[in-house]
């Protein structure tokens, strides 16, 4: 799982925990540099700590475009230049159908996962631009690649992550920007224990491994697309998802 990222300078949102924190560390393990963005100042500053003279922590609410401009403009001080974006942060889903999800949770929920994706991809290119191109991983869902019950706001959000990572990759290739969609199944952070998910063998039907994701089985995927290993990769669409959104498994189908 090494991919070489000496030289690069990444941003990563929402790493104060979590999957995120899990991006920071494997980019720093990988010798690149990492700008955690993050509103939980006190975890973000421990992490960035942790990870030492490589890391940084800026305040950073993802849904505030002013917000966006100091934490680029921090990175660029603080490191030099931008090489790269991961769009992470994000909160989860209500839970309830589209008849009872409320209109403002609804705009609550695209605003924080999707809304601030353009806003980072915005603010941020011209210094991807700068540094000679880049890389931009947008953290979509196993529920951005299918219809998933009960994530109204969640899974439209997520479906917009991964067409904006499209549109964005196509108008960019002429930059040497390359942009691509990261899908992560069900895998175990402060975001999902709640709904008391185990790493239990057998306890994750839903996908042909039975089991939900450790964080680390993510990061992978995430410095791979950071990295000159996949100099030729854009637009694409990664489903780190232990099969879930491959088809239902051989159990579901024979009813086992
Ligand atoms: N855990 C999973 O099973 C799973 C599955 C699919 C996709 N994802 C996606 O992966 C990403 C990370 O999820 P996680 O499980 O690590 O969640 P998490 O709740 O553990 O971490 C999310 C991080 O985002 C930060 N954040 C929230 N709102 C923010 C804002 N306005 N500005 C800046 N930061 C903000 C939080 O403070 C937190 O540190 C999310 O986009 C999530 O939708 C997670």
């Amino acid at each position: 799982m090494s991919h070489d990222l000496s030289d690069k300078v990444i941003l990563v949102t929402g790493g104060a925990r979590g999957l995120g924190e899990a991006y920071a560390r494997g980019i720093v393990e990988n010798h690149g540099r990492v700008v955690i963005g993050d509103i939980l100042d006190e975890d973000g500053r421990a992490a960035a700590d942790a990870l030492g003279d490589s890391a940084r922590y800026v305040h950073l609410d993802v849904t505030n475009a002013e917000s966006w401009r100091d934490a680029v403009e921090f990175t660029v001080n603080e490191f030099g230049k931008l090489n790269g974006l991961v769009n992470n942060a994000g909160v989860s889903a209500s839970g309830q159908t589209v008849a009872d999800e409320s209109l403002e949770t609804f705009q609550r929920i695209i605003q924080i996962n999707l809304v601030s994706v353009h806003m980072g991809m915005h603010t941020a290119i011209p210094s991807i631009r700068a540094a000679g191109g880049g890389s931009i991983v947008n953290i979509s869902s196993a529920a951005g690649l299918m219809g998933m019950a009960l994530t109204s706001g969640y899974g439209a959000a997520k479906w917009g992550v991964r067409g904006l990572s499209k549109i964005a990759a196509v108008e960019l290739g002429r930059d040497k920007i390359r942009v691509n969609s990261v899908h992560p199944g069900m895998v175990l952070t402060p975001m999902t224990a709640p709904t008391g998910i185990s790493l239990e063998e057998g306890a994750f039907p839903n996908n042909p491994f039975q089991r939900v994701g450790r964080a680390e089985e993510l990061v992978g995927a995430v410095t791979y697309l950071l990295s000159d290993d996949s100099s030729y990769t854009t637009g694409a669409e990664l489903a780190v998802d232990g099969g879930w959104t491959a088809g239902p498994s051989i159990e579901y189908i024979s009813g086992q």
